[in-house]
């Protein structure tokens, strides 16, 4: 049976995946918080090794996926919470779980981007920078120095889809494909608290997808579940934006 590592899975977009995986006929080692086969706080060094030692005794050292999912929105307490678990919490369990990844069955890894990761300008802020340089603390103070957890949050989705992309280039001849899907907005806890928030509540309601309406947590699975199975064989460093056209909306020139 095929043995898939999901985080965030107790909650959204995460449990979905979680859902479609076992219907799949995976075996699923959720990480979270709470209500997880691994109960784990991703936003501490100390955390992320925990719940990577926790998860190679599950999976016995042989692991065929993992699907990092397991974030924060831009209403968390801080930006460098936000740094902390959504580019450590993901870069952190690849790298500790790649070992056992290489001794799986047509393994893949997918990570959990956003649409927001190609906002102009990530590429030169300095808390991107220090991510990239697998520097917690320089990026963790870079973050709380510009105090814009939107800006955090955009930021560290953007350094998680170049981190999976230069990823690409190493795991490819281990034989382990690494992608990015990217999600526009998803009704899930997550987006109902950036939508109740005074600062981003109105920002989020007038931002609407060509579709003309949020994801349901269901639809950002299935193109998960795809992407980790045989059929997608093929489909290796990419970001797939699941997003309703928001990408297209906004930079219809570049892609
Ligand atoms: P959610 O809030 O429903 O689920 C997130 C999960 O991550 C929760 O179960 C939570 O406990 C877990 N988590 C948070 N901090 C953690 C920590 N320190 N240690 C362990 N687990 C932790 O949110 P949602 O919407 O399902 O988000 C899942 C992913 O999708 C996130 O990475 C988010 O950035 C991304 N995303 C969500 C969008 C949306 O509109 N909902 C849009 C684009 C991306």
């Amino acid at each position: 049976m095929t043995v898939t590592v999901v985080t965030g899975s107790a909650s959204g977009i995460g449990a979905a995946i979680r859902d479609q995986l076992v219907q799949a006929g995976h075996r699923v080692i959720g990480i979270d918080r709470q209500n997880a086969e691994i109960t784990a706080d991703l936003s501490t060094a100390d955390g992320r090794q925990a719940a990577v030692e926790a998860a190679l005794r599950a999976c016995e050292g042989r692991l065929d996926g993992l699907v990092c999912c397991a974030g924060l929105g831009p209403t968390a307490s801080s930006s460098s919470l936000i740094v902390s678990v959504n580019y450590f919490g993901m870069t952190e369990l690849v790298n500790g779980l790649t070992p056992a990844l290489a001794r799986g069955t047509a393994p893949a890894i997918l990570l959990i981007g956003s649409v927001a990761s190609v906002h102009p300008g990530m590429d030169k802020l300095p808390m991107v920078t220090a991510m990239l340089n697998d520097d917690e603390a320089g990026a963790r103070s870079q973050a709380d120095a510009m105090g814009a957890t939107q800006a955090a949050y955009a930021g560290s989705k953007y350094a998680v889809t170049v981190f999976a992309r230069r990823q690409a280039v190493v795991l490819g001849p281990r034989g382990i494909r690494i992608n990015v899907l990217a999600p526009g907005a998803v009704d899930t806890p997550l987006l109902q608290a950036s939508l109740a928030d005074a600062r981003y509540g109105e920002a989020v309601r007038n931002f609407v997808a060509p579709v003309g309406r949020n994801a349901a947590p269901a639809e950002i699975a299935g193109m998960a579940c795809f992407l980790q199975s045989a059929q997608a064989s093929f489909v290796h460093g990419t970001v797939v934006f699941v997003d309703g056209g928001m990408d297209a909306m906004t930079r219809s020139d570049r892609f």
